[in-house]
């Protein structure tokens, strides 16, 4: 690895109050990605599994004489995408339906590549880092945000970690993919990547209702399976280094911590 992992900084870039909303946890990231990404005016950036284009959106103001390109593979995120563009009237935000693993672009086509949530969803991250490399200019870089698990320091950690992957492919498919930052920074620097700069950002929550915290049915899921299969341990690892759930009248009370990597990688 280029660099030590930088886990003093978890704080530093997500310190909002515990009791944010699941919205106001989303758009601050957006702002991590794009301060991380720090666009030039004139960039064509691209934005990979941009979805209903939530940081292309914030994204594009910056780029008064630049663009941004926006691809997805989900028809009905880009039906949404398109929509809010020409209500907006935005005309430096362009759509394109397509895979992260067979981008339609040229190669040196773009000055630098974004991608929010998506990295996890790829069919084939491996092929998908490949096809980044390929799209950038040569001092082009690119900016990732992903959840991440933590790194296993044992077999019971390991299996923990499959434990929760395997309740979020329940729900989004067997292409679900949670990595933990050592290997989102292996796979793209396999690609030919140089990871600059990667940090984990952690917060806290101590909510009423799971929905509160993103993702919250999906780890609630992971952990009745771990009761289900009498995985004790199991139980008490997720309870120490994720979530807690306890139940407060009709509610459950969540308290725990998220964490999300960021990754900013260069071509060269
Ligand atoms: C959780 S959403 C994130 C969307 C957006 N970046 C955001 O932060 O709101 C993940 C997106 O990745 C897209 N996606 C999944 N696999 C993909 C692939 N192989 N190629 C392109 N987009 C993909 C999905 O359709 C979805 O819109």
């Amino acid at each position: 690895m280029a660099e030590e992992m930088d886990y003093q900084d978890y704080q530093k870039a997500l310190q909002f109050d515990q009791r944010v909303t699941r919205m106001e946890a989303l758009d601050h990231l957006t702002s991590v990605v794009i301060d991380g990404l720090k666009p030039n005016e004139g960039d064509r950036v691209l934005d990979v599994g941009t979805g209903t284009g939530r940081l292309a959106m914030v994204l594009y103001k910056r780029l008064r004489r630049g663009s941004v390109v926006g691809i997805d593979s989900g028809r009905g995120m880009l039906r949404v995408a398109r929509e809010k563009t020409v209500r907006q009237g935005i005309e430096n935000f362009l759509l394109v339906r397509g895979a992260a693993e067979k981008l339609p672009f040229r190669e040196a086509s773009f000055d630098s590549a974004c991608l929010m949530l998506s990295f996890h969803h790829f069919a084939s991250p491996e092929e998908a880092t490949v096809e980044l490399h390929r799209v950038l200019k040569p001092k082009g870089y690119l900016f990732s945000l992903d959840p991440v698990l933590l790194e296993p320091g044992d077999s019971q950690d390991e299996k923990l970690n499959e434990a929760i992957e395997e309740a979020f492919q329940e729900a989004h498919g067997p292409q679900f993919r949670f990595f933990t930052m050592s290997q989102l920074v292996g796979l793209y620097e396999a690609a030919g990547f140089s990871s600059n700069s990667y940090h984990v950002h952690e917060f806290s929550v101590d909510r009423r209702g799971i929905e509160s915290i993103p993702m919250g049915a999906h780890w609630a899921q992971a952990r009745g399976n771990m009761v289900f299969r009498r995985q004790k341990e199991l139980v008490q690892r997720f309870e120490r280094n994720y979530f807690a759930f306890a139940t407060e009248g009709q509610k459950t009370v969540v308290t725990g911590k998220m964490r999300w990597a960021t990754i900013r990688a260069a071509k060269g």
